[in-house]
């Protein structure tokens, strides 16, 4: 029983590592990528949405639900059980301390992106399944979202991009020596430096999407969206 049980976990525990990389990890990376087109102006953000929009409504709620919904889910659920049980000192040896420190964060930025997260999707693609209308995630509700009650959402904006950052990067780092990827301190040693590279430009890359909602003046023809008259009458510096 306790052989079948450990079994179990185990194989639980691979499916959840594998859930964090594929599809989850891959598709915040190109989420990211493609948010950042707000960089280019608010026409190019709203024609990614656009394209999405465009897609038939069933082939976009299938792909959703099983490409993201379903494995995020389940990564978060294990991972929160995973948070719970609260193993710590994994790592043995001379780095001992500061791995077993970076593993903690990598908990702690589980428990954040799963209040992040909940907050965002239901900010998000909820809120426009719900309203029947996808100018709630257009640029110029970003850019009031982002910019009211003094920045604050901004703020945990920039703070959920570092989380996620963070614990994919690492998280990474640990795939590979979970699955048996980085066996020699060699390789070990090149995929800590690979991670922290990509922990930089993951993080640079979440927060030029932020950055893109501040540089633009309104989206032309939209003054008239609730967004945007909330926007002309707080008189922001881009209106
Ligand atoms: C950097 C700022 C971000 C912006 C501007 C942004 C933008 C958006 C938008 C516009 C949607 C709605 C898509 C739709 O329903 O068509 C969305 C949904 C979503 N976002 Fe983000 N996002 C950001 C950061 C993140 C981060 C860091 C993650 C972490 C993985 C994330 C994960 C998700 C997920 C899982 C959904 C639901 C997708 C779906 O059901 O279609 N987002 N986001
Ligand atoms: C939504 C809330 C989330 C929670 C509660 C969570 C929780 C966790 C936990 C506890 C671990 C460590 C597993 C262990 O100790 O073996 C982990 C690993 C990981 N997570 Fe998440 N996570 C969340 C979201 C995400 C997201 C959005 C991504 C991708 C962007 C992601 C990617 C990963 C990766 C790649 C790993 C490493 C897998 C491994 O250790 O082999 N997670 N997650």
């Amino acid at each position: 029983m306790s052989l079948a049980l450990n079994r179990e976990n185990y194989v639980w525990h691979k499916l959840h590592s594998l859930s964090g990389i594929i599809p989850v990890g891959f598709y915040m990376l190109q989420h990211l990528t493609l948010n950042s087109f707000t960089i280019a102006g608010p026409e190019k953000f709203n024609g990614v949405i656009q394209f999405f929009e465009s897609l038939p409504k069933h082939l976009l709620l299938v792909l959703e639900i099983v490409a993201i919904w379903i494995p995020l889910l389940f990564h978060a659920v294990y991972g929160l059980f995973i948070v719970n049980r609260g193993q710590s000192n994994y790592f043995e040896g001379k780095y001992k301390w500061s791995q077993n420190r970076m593993y903690t964060i990598q908990r702690w930025s589980g428990l954040f992106l799963f209040l992040f997260l909940a907050f965002h999707i239901a900010t998000t693609t909820v809120a426009k399944y719900i309203g029947g209308s996808a100018t709630i995630i257009e640029y110029a509700a970003w850019q009031e979202k982002l910019t009211s009650y003094g920045y604050a959402l901004f703020f945990v904006y920039l703070l959920g991009v570092l989380a996620a950052s963070y614990h994919l990067s690492y998280g990474v780092w640990n795939f590979c020596i979970r699955w048996g990827i980085t066996i020699s301190d060699k390789a070990q040693l090149r995929i800590q430096k690979f991670s922290f590279g990509m922990f930089i430009a993951v993080t640079l890359l979440g927060w030029s999407v932020l950055v893109g909602f501040l540089i633009h003046k309104p989206v032309v023809g939209a003054e008239n969206t609730p967004a945007m008259t909330r926007i002309v009458e707080l008189g922001l510096p881009f209106a």
